[in-house]
């Protein structure tokens, strides 16, 4: 048997992508004195950081609980979120004078720009003795002796530790890649299978044709599906439906089953018409619907119904009702990784220790971030993962 053994490196440890999750570990690994090379094919670092929060970067969210995530092991994720959590990012913009705000419940968004983040994380990095290998593309890694060898487009890289930070496969045009899949194969650790989350739907026939129809327009709206409802803002687009409350449930959604729409949250749809019968007889169902919802929707939803009130029998009332207030919709699939914000699915967390986020059976070797069967809802959870993954992968590694 061949015996390999690691050359003389001027690195103790690789971190693959300078993401959110390899960046904050390659500054906790160097800051306890550890030479750190981190190799990215990206032009620059940190570019999924940049357009997150259209700009603004939603970087956590302050309730948070395993709930807000969707893993095999839904409590994996728990010892790191706690050994980082919300305040001790917070903790580290307020150090670098970097204001944010509370925009929704819970979701801390920056004043400025995600760009400061960025900067910050790269200044920490440079100051921490990080060297940032970008333009370089890995095609791989192995074990080499106790250690292992990356294997580069630009030369290989062999250390004794190696973490494992090159994220999901959303957005490929963004660089993803599945590298950290494929490496995780090579050290035979099993991958749960990866789907698009947080993604748009998509719908065919008639009900695309509804949808696009009514393209731009957003109101909120329930979706449920899988047992699990979201409330949030409902876009009507040309392929079918998105904005918050369809990417949550996109995260949920399993292909061929139906999700439950309700687009009177807040009414009881067959009690507000009934009662608008009596009251208003002579009233239009378009224009009563026009009170709660936009004026073109409610126009698609009262077709062929150009009657007054009155005139309209109760079991067609009754029909119209159950279409507002449980619409049983089947989506044709998800718009894919083209558009997805993130992957669901990854490597395995049964095989990694919860505490280190190192692979239990070797040493040295930690997967972190979005390439872990670790998936946040929408609101500042999948940052705060990568974040909390790669401080807990940087101490311990
Ligand atoms: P990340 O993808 O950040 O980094 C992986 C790195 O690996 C990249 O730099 C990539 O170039 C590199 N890489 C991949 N393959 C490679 C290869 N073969 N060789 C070399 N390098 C390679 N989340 C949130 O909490 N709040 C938000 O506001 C948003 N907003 C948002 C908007 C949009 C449009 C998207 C697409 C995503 C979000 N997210 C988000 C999700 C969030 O951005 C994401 O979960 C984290 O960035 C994941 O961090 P990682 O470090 O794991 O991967």
């Amino acid at each position: 048997m061949e015996i390999y053994s690691v050359k003389p490196s001027p690195y103790d440890l690789s971190v693959i992508g300078a993401g959110a999750a390899g960046l904050v570990c390659a500054i906790e690994a160097a800051r306890r004195g550890l030479r750190v090379v981190v190799l990215d094919h990206a032009r620059q670092a940190g570019e999924k950081i940049r357009i997150s929060g259209g700009g603004r970067c939603n970087f956590t969210n302050l309730s948070l609980s395993p709930d807000n995530y969707i893993s095999h092991n839904p409590k994996f994720c728990l010892s790191a979120l706690k050994g980082y959590s919300p305040y001790d990012f917070m903790a580290r913009l307020d150090l670098h004078h970097i204001r944010y705000e509370e925009k929704e419940a819970g979701q801390l968004f920056c004043q400025g720009s995600a760009k400061e983040i960025v900067a910050m994380l790269l200044q920490e990095a440079t100051t921490a003795g990080v060297v940032l290998k970008m333009g370089h593309t890995v095609h791989t890694a192995r074990a080499l002796g106790d250690g292992y060898e990356v294997l580069c487009k630009q030369g290989n890289y062999q250390t004794p530790r190696l973490v494992v930070a090159s994220g999901g496969l959303s957005i490929p045009k963004m660089g993803a890649t599945d590298v950290g899949l494929r490496i995780a194969r090579q050290f035979k650790l099993p991958v749960v299978e990866t789907r698009p989350a947080l993604c748009p739907f998509l719908f065919e026939g008639g009900l695309q044709k509804m949808f696009s129809s009514l393209s731009g327009l957003s109101t909120p709206a329930t979706l449920t599906t899988g047992g699990v409802s979201f409330t949030h803002q409902l876009l009507f687009t040309h392929r079918g439906l998105s904005g918050p409350v369809a990417l949550q449930a996109s995260s949920y959604w399993q292909r061929g089953r139906a999700l439950l729409l309700n687009l009177l949250p807040e009414q009881d749809a067959l009690a507000l018409l009934l009662a608008a019968k009596q009251g208003e007889p002579r009233l239009q169902v378009t224009t009563l619907l026009s009170r709660y919802l936009p004026k073109r929707l409610a126009q698609a939803l009262a077709v062929g119904l150009d009657a007054p009130l009155a005139e309209l029998p109760d079991q067609r009332l009754k029909q119209l009702a159950n279409q507002l207030n449980g619409w049983s919709l089947t989506p044709a699939g998800l718009e894919g990784y083209r558009t997805a914000e993130v992957t669901a699915g990854g490597v395995d967390t049964a095989m990694l220790s919860s505490k280190t986020m190192q692979v239990k059976a070797r040493q040295g070797l930690c997967f972190i971030g979005e390439v872990v069967d670790v998936t946040g809802q929408l609101g500042g959870y999948n940052l705060q993962w990568a974040w909390s993954s790669g401080v807990a992968a940087g101490r311990y590694i």
